[in-house]
C-alpha cells in the first residue's frame, strides 16, 4: 500500500500557473488547450496536475509556448495564511534547495502579506549551505496569497519572452490591422498544436503576424494570401525575425488548398463598415466549408464581432469548441472562434 501511495506521489505533480492578468478566460483556455483540464483557483491562478513521467521534458518546452501565463510552480505545499510560518518552519527546505535561492510573493488576496525579505530569512535559517541570488537563482520560492490560502510553488518557468519587440510597429513592414503578438501566440495555442513537426496555416496571413508567433514557438508555418503585396511584406517581417521555416503561398484560401490542414489560425479579412458586403460573407462561407470538407482538427478564426457568423458556422457544420470576445478598440471587438471539423 505505502508503495503505491508513493508511486502515486511521484507520477502526478500539481501544478500552479499563475496568469499574468490579460484576457484571463483565453489565458486559461490556453493552458488547458496545452495541458489539460485545470481547477481555477481565482482568476489568475490554475491548478493542474501533470502527470510526470510522460510530460517532463516536453511539457518544459510547452510552457515556453504559453502568452498569457506569467509562470509555472511546482506546488511544494498550501496552507492559510495564519499556519504559515508555522508550515515554513517545518517543511524540509534542503530537498528542495539547489545552489542559491530566492523568495517571491505574489499577491493576489488583496490583504496585507509578509515581506519577501522575512520569508527568505525563516527559510534561509532552515538552509544547511544558504546563498541568496535576487537574479536568477537556481531556486525560486513562489508564495501566492490567494483568497485565505497560500500556495508555495518551486518556479520551473518564468515567462520572459519578449513580445513588445514584435509588436506591428517594430516590424520592418508594418500593418495597423495585424494582431497583437501575445494574441497571435494565444490563438496558435488554443489550437493544441505541440508536437513539433506539425504545421500551421494561416490562410489569410497578411503581414505574418501569426506566423511569425507559430515559428518562433517552434512549428513550421504556411502562409497563403491573394496579394502578392502582402507576402513580400509577410516574407521581409518573418526574415527580420530571423525565421527560416516557413513557407508563404499566393492563393485564394476560398479555393482549394494544396497543403493538408490540421492547425489552422487565422484573422479574417473584414470591412471597414460594421455591415459587411455580400461578397464577404461568401468569402467566409466559402472559407468555412473548406476547413470542414479538409477534416481540420482545431481552427482559431476572429471574426469582427459586428458580424453574424452564427448561421455561417451552422451551416458549415463545424463544431464550435470555445468562443472569446476580443477587445481591440471602441469601435472594435473581435469574437474569436475554437472550431473543429
Ligand atoms: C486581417 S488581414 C490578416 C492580417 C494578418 N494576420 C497580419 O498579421 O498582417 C486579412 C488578409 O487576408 C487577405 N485576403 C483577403 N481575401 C483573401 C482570400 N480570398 N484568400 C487569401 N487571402 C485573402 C488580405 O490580403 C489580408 O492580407
Amino acid at each position: 500500500m505505502k508503495k503505491i501511495l508513493a508511486k502515486k506521489r511521484e507520477t502526478t505533480m500539481k501544478t500552479i500557473f499563475l496568469l499574468s492578468g490579460e484576457h484571463t478566460d483565453i489565458a486559461k483556455a490556453e493552458v488547458e488547450a496545452l495541458f489539460g483540464r485545470t481547477k481555477s483557483i481565482s482568476e489568475r491562478v490554475l491548478i493542474h496536475d501533470i502527470a510526470k513521467p510522460i510530460a517532463k521534458a516536453k511539457t518544459k518546452m510547452s510552457f515556453t509556448q504559453l502568452a498569457y501565463t506569467k509562470s509555472v510552480s511546482q506546488v511544494l505545499f498550501k496552507t492559510t495564511a495564519k499556519n504559515l510560518i508555522k508550515k515554513i518552519n517545518s517543511y524540509p527546505w534542503n530537498k528542495v534547495y539547489k545552489k542559491n535561492f530566492c523568495v517571491r510573493i505574489n499577491n493576489i488576496s488583496q490583504k496585507p502579506v509578509p515581506k519577501e525579505f522575512e520569508m527568505a530569512d525563516l527559510i534561509w535559517k532552515k538552509l544547511k549551505n544558504p546563498v541568496t541570488q535576487l537574479t536568477g537563482p537556481e531556486t525560486l520560492i513562489q508564495f501566492i496569497f490567494v483568497n485565505n490560502e497560500v500556495y508555495c510553488g518551486k518556479t520551473i518557468f518564468i515567462n520572459e519572452e519578449q513580445f513588445h519587440k514584435r509588436q506591428p510597429h517594430m516590424r520592418p513592414e508594418f500593418s495597423p490591422i495585424s494582431l497583437n503578438p501575445k494574441l497571435a501566440r494565444a490563438m496558435v495555442n488554443l489550437t493544441g498544436i505541440k508536437d513539433k513537426k506539425d504545421v500551421l496555416i494561416d490562410p489569410f496571413c497578411g503581414t505574418a503576424g501569426i506566423l511569425l508567433e507559430a515559428s518562433i514557438m517552434g512549428f513550421r508555418s504556411i502562409g497563403y494570401d491573394i496579394d502578392e503585396n502582402c507576402l513580400r511584406k509577410a516574407k521581409t517581417n518573418l526574415e527580420h525575425f530571423g525565421i527560416k521555416n516557413f513557407s508563404l503561398k499566393m492563393l485564394d484560401s476560398t479555393k482549394k488548398w494544396p497543403d493538408k490542414a490540421k492547425y489552422i489560425v487565422a484573422d479574417l479579412p473584414y470591412g471597414k463598415s460594421a455591415k459587411l458586403s455580400d461578397e464577404k460573407t461568401k468569402l467566409y462561407r466559402e472559407f468555412l466549408e473548406n476547413l470542414k470538407r479538409m477534416k481540420i482538427k482545431r481552427a482559431v478564426i476572429s471574426f469582427p464581432t459586428s458580424y453574424d457568423y452564427i448561421p455561417l458556422i451552422k451551416k458549415s457544420k463545424l463544431k464550435v469548441k470555445n468562443q472569446f470576445d476580443y477587445y481591440i478598440h471602441k469601435s472594435m471587438t473581435k469574437k474569436i472562434l475554437v472550431l473543429s471539423a
